[in-house]
């Protein structure tokens, strides 16, 4: 178990000034962001499918605000490796804006990220990294398509539009070698500033959700990024839960009952026990007559990285309203401990939990970064 002292770069993100933090984070709002068009509307930059890591984690530096994840199985007949590299080809031609299948819609910041599940990567070889299936949790109702998968298409683009048609033409690129089991949209809401470099949207509770995470290079090369062996190297683990909420209940709670469910002020992001939205919370906080500033079931406590033992999780969830109003976490991460000692954690006295009904569940190896030498899939299924 790692403890809290172990983690001096989360401290360094979370207490540095202004100007080291905007020197430590990854590059942003080149790729994907929003500029004047020439008509005066806002156009996005697009996003390259191609380098050290697929797009669609990083990249975008602000997530896109619209989503579409496809989870399908692979036909036990079919060559990975072939069908692999032929949707990193039309990944390609997709978000260049040369595919005929686009019908002349312009892919804008259109990103898609390509996984494989548990069953394909234990083919390749059991000891590597993503071959745990994710075990079961409390409060879960999920049917059995729903649960684990082997391929994961997560899209993400400006125009929500594109996403269908992308998702279109890449299913019938993989034809019936691929059997889609689960799909899901999702949206975030407009950014809110957390620090130089970095906004999070608020979630459909109301408050700020994604202020914690790896966000410098340091953090992402630590606790983001698979650094081996070969065949995963630049690659991640992506965990997928879709989460229904009961907002009526929540909704019913007075303010501060509400902030006492995750720790923090929901019109600022503040920590409850003070500083800023960026200030790393004091978890020792006490009020005058003893009661913790940051209650011992808040969803910052239970989840916090330190108090778990685990590297940090880049979270990139999207609201849902289909089939109920919720939430599609999403999260990335170096080690699957990360995720599953969190929830396990959570599971024992989280004040979220409560509030929430998980419908889909699945985990995938983010494979490695590709380009037009290195075809996608080619370390492990070449
Ligand atoms: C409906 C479900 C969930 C909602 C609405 C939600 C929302 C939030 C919010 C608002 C925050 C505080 C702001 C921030 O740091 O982004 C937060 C923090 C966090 N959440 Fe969640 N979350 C949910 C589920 C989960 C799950 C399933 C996990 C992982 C097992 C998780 C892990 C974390 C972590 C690691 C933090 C940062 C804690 C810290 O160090 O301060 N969350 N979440």
């Amino acid at each position: 178990m790692r403890r809290a002292d172990h983690h001096p770069s989360r401290r360094a993100f979370l207490g540095a000034g202004a100007t080291a933090l905007a020197a430590g984070l990854t590059a942003g709002c080149e790729p994907g962001s929003t500029q004047p068009g020439r008509d005066g509307t806002e156009a996005t930059t697009p996003v390259s499918p191609t380098g050290p890591h697929q797009a669609g984690i990083t990249l975008p530096h602000e997530a896109q605000p619209n989503l579409l994840v496809v989870v399908g199985d692979v036909d036990d007949g079919a060559a990975v490796g072939p069908l692999l590299a032929e949707l990193g080809e039309a990944i390609r031609t997709l978000t260049a804006g040369t595919d005929t299948r686009l019908l002349g819609l312009p892919p804008g910041d259109l990103t898609v990220t390509i996984g494989v599940g548990p069953r394909l990567v234990r083919m390749v070889d059991p000891s590597l990294p993503g071959t745990t299936d994710l075990p079961q949790f409390s409060r879960e109702q999920i049917d059995p398509r729903a649960r684990g998968g082997d391929l994961l298409m997560q899209l993400c683009a400006g125009d929500a539009v594109v996403l269908s048609v992308v998702a279109a033409a890449l299913l019938n690129q993989a034809g019936d070698r691929v059997r889609e089991r689960w799909r899901q949209s999702g949206r975030r809401g407009p950014a809110t500033p957390v620090n130089p470099g970095l906004t999070a949207p608020r979630n459909v509770l109301g408050f700020i959700d994604g202020i914690v995470g790896p966000h410098t290079t340091a953090q992402q090369e630590r606790d983001l990024w698979l650094t081996g062996p070969t065949p995963v190297t630049g690659g991640t683990i992506a965990v997928l839960r879709r989460m229904e909420l009961d907002l009526p209940r929540f909704a019913a709670l007075p303010a501060a009952a509400q902030e006492a469910v995750f720790g923090r002020r929901r019109d600022t992001g503040t920590p409850l026990s003070g500083g800023t939205i960026a200030s790393d919370p004091d978890l020792g906080a006490k009020t005058p007559d003893g009661r913790y500033l940051i209650p011992a079931d808040a969803h910052l406590r239970r989840a916090h990285s330190a108090v778990v033992g685990v590297g940090l999780m880049l979270r990139r969830s999207y609201g849902i309203d289909d089939p109920a109003p919720g939430l599609l976490f999403i999260s990335f991460q170096n080690d699957i401990r990360t995720f599953t000692n969190t929830l396990t954690r959570m599971d024992n006295g989280d004040a979220l939990l409560p509030f929430t009904t998980t419908t889909a569940s699945a985990n995938f190896l983010v494979l490695p970064g590709f380009d037009e030498q290195r075809p996608l899939g080619a370390t492990l299924f070449g």
